[in-house]
């Protein structure tokens, strides 16, 4: 795989040099603009296509070096013939980039398919997925394995139809892009850089974007009287943060759609302490809240004409003489008291001070929070759909029409007073786990306590944030799942 490419767009013409790529359905059919700048090969594609049997079945290639009868190094057939895949430009253009050839210094490809040229639209997704699968992070390696040549970033050319106007959807969905890519970073940041301070600072940023940052540290955290979340991080030499950002792109006094993000830095457990065995994920139990910068970022990027606001709570869990203690009761900034059973279930006590928090400050529209809260919702969904729950069936609805056209898919899971009773406390109003049982419903009752009336979705992104498998359009761990998903939905649902 190569590095982050340098992307750009030309004309649908023959490359004189490098790597042509070009898409071909069943029996070796092209779209006419392609079959044209290959024709001067078709004696060899089609002797080459049968030494390989090669038919053109999606996902399959096939790669001629040096064609003598072309111009370019290499000449790169990518099947897409299987008539049950719809093709979707966005995975397309991550299997396209997959198939550049590390070595490659200049790529061409083709955006022709054998129904047609693709629309600028189109061409714009073929971007954004070559971008998203070109992706690493590889910040801390200083060295190349042995033989390794120096790699460089490939020159990738999309050959369309209309330059103009490719390059202008691609203004508009470069944001998106660059939002995923954010929130990956944040997720892959090893624990020791990214702490609470260090991701607000990071946040901070997005002023440059036009985004209102507002960090609150211990002391206004405290004030507002957040003793649930303050619990969490009073075992950690780093102090906690809370980060507000506001987006103001629609009309002055509309209320916000409101986003907000589990941020635990690093989860141990506390003094419930985790096994030693992969505990080393627990850096990217923060996947909710660089979800929602990611988010942030591509809002104010593309100029969404939507008030939106996200907030994110920042902690570390550590276990100290200091920190908190099963048995321990805290007050939340509800006034609502809360018994831990077990120190482990953070996110939750996170989550319900910036959900009072966001719901009393902001009296949004609705309110979206996204958390790696439970390892049960990995149990019950795998790595391919997250868990949603919902107190409000429009908003389950789009947010699941969403998951559809991005393919970040999200699942109903249920919510009910049986449940919720499994949270009653012996001494307190609630305490923080409702047993082995149901796990990740009994974590979003908890979350319920804190949101009244208020329309909300809680998103259990624990399979779906990072130790993601490799995708078409990720090259695995942090997938920055939820940037896509919330980005589609606010402009289908709520930018019209
Ligand atoms: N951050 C974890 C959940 C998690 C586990 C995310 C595995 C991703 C992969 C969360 O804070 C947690 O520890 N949850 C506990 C809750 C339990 C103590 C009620 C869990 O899922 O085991
Ligand atoms: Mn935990
Ligand atoms: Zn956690």
């Amino acid at each position: 795989m190569a590095e982050a490419p340098k992307l750009g767009f030309g004309p649908m013409t023959a490359p004189t040099k490098g790597v042509l790529l070009v898409f071909a359905g069943a029996e070796l059919r092209f779209g006419a603009a392609t079959k044209a700048i290959v024709a001067p090969a078709d004696d060899l594609i089609s002797r080459a296509a049968a030494a390989d049997r090669f038919t053109g079945k999606s996902g399959s290639v096939l790669d001629i070096l040096a064609p003598a009868e072309l111009k370019v190094s290499r000449l790169i057939i990518v099947g897409i013939a299987n008539p049950a895949d719809q093709i979707e430009p966005v995975k397309l253009g991550g299997v396209a980039m997959s198939k550049v050839p590390a070595s490659a210094v200049e790529a061409t490809i083709l955006l022709d398919l054998p129904s047609g040229p693709m629309s600028s639209e189109q061409a714009a997704d073929i971007a954004l997925g070559a971008t998203l699968r070109a992706y690493a992070f590889d910040r801390y390696k200083t060295k190349r394995k042995e033989g390794e040549e120096r790699r460089t970033k490939p020159r990738v050319t999309l050959g369309v139809a209309n330059i103009a106007a490719a390059r202008k959807a691609w203004a508009a969905r470069e944001a998106l892009g660059d939002g995923v890519v954010l929130a990956r970073d944040l997720v892959n940041e090893p624990p020791n850089v990214l702490f609470p301070e260090e991701f607000a600072r990071r946040a901070a940023t997005l002023k440059k974007l036009g985004v209102t940052v507002e960090t609150l540290d211990e002391r206004a955290i405290k004030k507002l009287g957040m003793g649930a979340l303050l619990g969490v991080g009073q075992g950690s030499a780093r102090a906690s943060r809370v980060v507000v950002m506001r987006w103001n792109g629609g009309k002055l006094g509309t209320p916000p759609l409101a986003f907000v993000g589990k941020g635990v830095c690093f989860d141990t457990g506390g003094i419930s302490i985790k096994p030693a065995q992969g505990m080393e994920d627990m850096k990217g139990d923060m996947a909710g809240a660089a979800c929602v910068v990611g988010l942030m970022h591509a809002l104010a990027g593309r100029k969404a004409k939507v008030n939106a606001v996200g907030v994110i709570g920042l902690v570390e869990n550590m276990p100290d003489g200091n920190a908190q203690r099963p048995g321990d009761i805290v007050t939340s900034m509800s006034g609502q008291t809360i018994e831990l059973i077990n120190t482990d279930a953070e996110g939750r006590l996170v989550l319900a001070d910036v959900l009072w928090y966001v719901k009393n400050r902001f009296k949004p529209r609705f309110m979206i929070d996204l958390a790696t809260l439970t390892g049960a919702i990995i149990v019950a969904l795998g790595h391919e759909h997250a868990g949603m729950f919902s107190n409000d069936d429009r908003l389950a609805e789009s947010l699941q029409k969403a998951g559809q056209a991005t393919g970040e898919r999200v699942w109903r899971m249920p919510l009910g007073p049986e449940y919720d009773k499994m949270i009653d406390s012996k001494f307190a109003d609630m305490k923080n786990t409702g047993g082995r049982d149901g796990g990740s419903i009994t974590a979003a009752q908890f979350l319920q306590r804190f949101v009244d009336k208020t329309p909300w979705a809680h998103l259990d992104i624990a399979g779906t944030g990072f130790a993601s498998p490799q995708s078409d359009i990720s090259s695995g761990w942090a997938s920055g799942w939820g940037v896509r998903l919330l980005d589609r939905l606010v402009m289908d649902a709520y930018e019209k």
